[in-house]
């Protein structure tokens, strides 16, 4: 059984996720802590909801940000926590966090990266015309969205698609692939090999996609 910490900024629908593959069985772990930069996040209300202490931080408190995030370095080793999951974490870590967590950090983004990093990227696979975009679990380094890919799922984009269309269906997927990440993780699974992730015992994905579809 492996100990999360879950940093938040938003809604927390992939911590709501994690939550339920965790409760239902499908996830060994346990979230040890939420951390959210944000007091109004409504993924503060899901994590109480089932009990699991949160801890809010107040930027304003540390004015510099490397020494908000050692005290944070801190409350996660105080934790024990093994593993460190961003989901939908709006702020930037700073290098000496990430080096204390080394490919212990993971993120989520709603892209294939390393299409689309940064900022709102179904707005960017939109308005680029790509016909798939989808959703990454990485690994964190020191850059933006950089870090080696785990799991990627796919997602058609269509013609009439807006960034909020887009963004709805991709989110399905996160929900998905993000609590499988963390097992494959919690099952000692993940090996990296530079900037490559491989999973033990996987069998291959099969078959191709096409958008549109190919008719002759
Ligand atoms: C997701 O789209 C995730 O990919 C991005 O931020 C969003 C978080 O959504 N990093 P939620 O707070 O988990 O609902």
């Amino acid at each position: 059984m492996i100990n999360l910490a879950v940093l938040v900024s938003g809604s927390g629908t992939n911590l709501q996720a994690i939550i339920d593959s965790i409760e239902s069985g499908k996830l060994n772990a346990r979230i040890k802590i939420v951390i959210s930069n944000n007091s109004d996040a409504y993924a503060i209300e899901r994590a109480k909801k089932h009990h699991i202490p949160v801890f809010i931080i107040q930027d304003n408190r540390f004015p510099v940000r490397e020494d908000c995030d050692k005290h944070l370095v801190e409350i996660l080793k105080s934790h024990a926590v093994d593993l460190v999951i961003l989901a939908g974490f709006m702020r930037l870590l700073s290098r000496a966090f990430i080096r204390a967590f080394p490919m212990k950090i993971m993120n989520i983004h709603p892209a294939l990266l390393p299409a689309f990093p940064g900022l709102r990227a179904q707005k960017k696979a939109v308005e680029y015309g790509v016909k798939f975009s989808g959703c990454t679990v990485h690994f964190v380094d020191e850059g933006v969205d950089t870090g080696p890919v785990i799991i990627q799922a796919v997602a058609p984009v269509y013609d009439d698609d807006t960034e909020e269309t887009l963004a709805q269906r991709i989110l399905k997927e996160e929900h998905r692939i993000y609590p499988q990440a963390i097992q494959f993780f919690a099952q000692g699974r993940i090996e990296i090999r530079g900037r490559k992730v491989i999973i033990k015992n996987q069998p291959k994905t099969e078959g191709v996609l096409e958008n549109p579809k190919v008719e002759i």
